[in-house]
């Protein structure tokens, strides 16, 4: 493990001398990604723009970036498995490696054709996770592209959807509880069957007569501190930017309680049979 154990005031020093903004950029899949398995079924397509993974009853398939983060504001356009996609997940995620790693994950869980995709969240610290919140979606994922966004700077973690927040996890270490700031992460996404598990809790499996299933990607773009030799991007830039500091405003909090009223469908900060004696501490912190 490469765990660098700054205490907070450093971090806080060298985020104020930080500052740094990597100019807006459409990505391009063959220069910031690679296909890490799926044996061709992972396809990089017009001149790098598009991006799919694809499975069936022989695999799924997956890529990850090539550089690690260090905090970044990062956005991606996925269309999701269409039609029958029951018992499929999509997986896209940020996360460190080893045995206390961090991770910020969005799962997409396919469903019967017309039934609703569940969006899986959840955010882990130090090797722990437990901390699941699930929601519905506005629209139909499967239909076109959707932003799929996730922000992580040293105050919080927002997950978006189009620009609307759905979830934040606040850095509350002043209060005891871990939040990743030292662990640099890749992006990864995959596409494999989990069909024991995602769609109505396994009860509904996956249709490989629909196979092979396919999710698209593309237009991402990433402000963010990419780590490489064990230094930060952003220590040597001279630029603020606005996304490190970057929390949620009142327009913003609005959405996400909007969100939270009508489309969450589970939160584990509200599993009283999962946490019968008491919530885990950061829920009494968080919207
Ligand atoms: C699939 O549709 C059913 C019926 O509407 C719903 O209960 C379930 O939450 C949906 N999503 C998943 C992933 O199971
Ligand atoms: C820094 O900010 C200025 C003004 O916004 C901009 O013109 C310049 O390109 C930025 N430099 C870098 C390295 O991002
Ligand atoms: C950068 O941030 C510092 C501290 O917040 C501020 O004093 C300074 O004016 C900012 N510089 C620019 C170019 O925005």
């Amino acid at each position: 493990m490469t765990t660098s154990t700054c205490p907070t005031t450093m971090v806080l020093l060298f985020l104020a001398l930080a500052g740094f903004l990597m100019p807006a950029y459409a990505g391009n899949f063959y220069q910031d990604f690679e296909i890490t398995w799926g044996d061709g079924r992972a396809k990089i397509l017009e001149n790098g723009n598009l991006l799919t993974l694809s499975l069936d009853k022989g695999s799924g398939s997956g890529f990850r970036s090539k550089s690690e983060y260090l905090f970044g504001k990062i956005d991606m356009q996925l269309k999701l498995v269409p039609g029958n996609s029951a018992g499929t997940v999509t997986a896209y995620y940020l996360s460190s490696l080893g045995p206390t790693h961090d991770e910020i994950d969005f799962e997409f869980l396919g469903n019967l054709s017309g039934d609703p995709y569940i969006v899986h969240t959840n955010v882990f610290t130090q090797g722990k996770g437990n901390r699941e919140q699930q929601f519905y979606l506005w629209f139909d994922p499967t239909k076109d592209f959707h932003t799929y966004s996730i922000l992580w700077n040293p105050l919080n973690i927002i997950f978006s959807v189009d620009g609307t927040p759905i979830r934040q996890f606040k850095n509350l270490e002043s209060n005891g509880i871990t939040f990743p700031k030292n662990q640099p992460m890749r992006i990864y996404s995959s596409l494999w069957n989990a069909d024991d598990w995602a769609t109505r809790g396994g009860q509904v499996k996956t249709d490989w007569s629909k196979a092979p299933f396919t999710a698209s990607y593309r237009n991402f773009n990433a402000q963010a501190c990419t780590w490489s030799s064990g230094a930060s991007s952003c220590a040597s830039s001279t630029n603020n930017s606005s996304w490190l500091n970057q929390g949620l405003d009142t327009a913003s909090q609005q959405r996400i309680q909007w969100v939270q009223k009508n489309y969450m469908i589970y939160n584990y900060c509200t599993d009283k049979k999962r946490f019968p004696q008491e919530f885990p501490p950061e829920c009494s912190f968080n919207i």
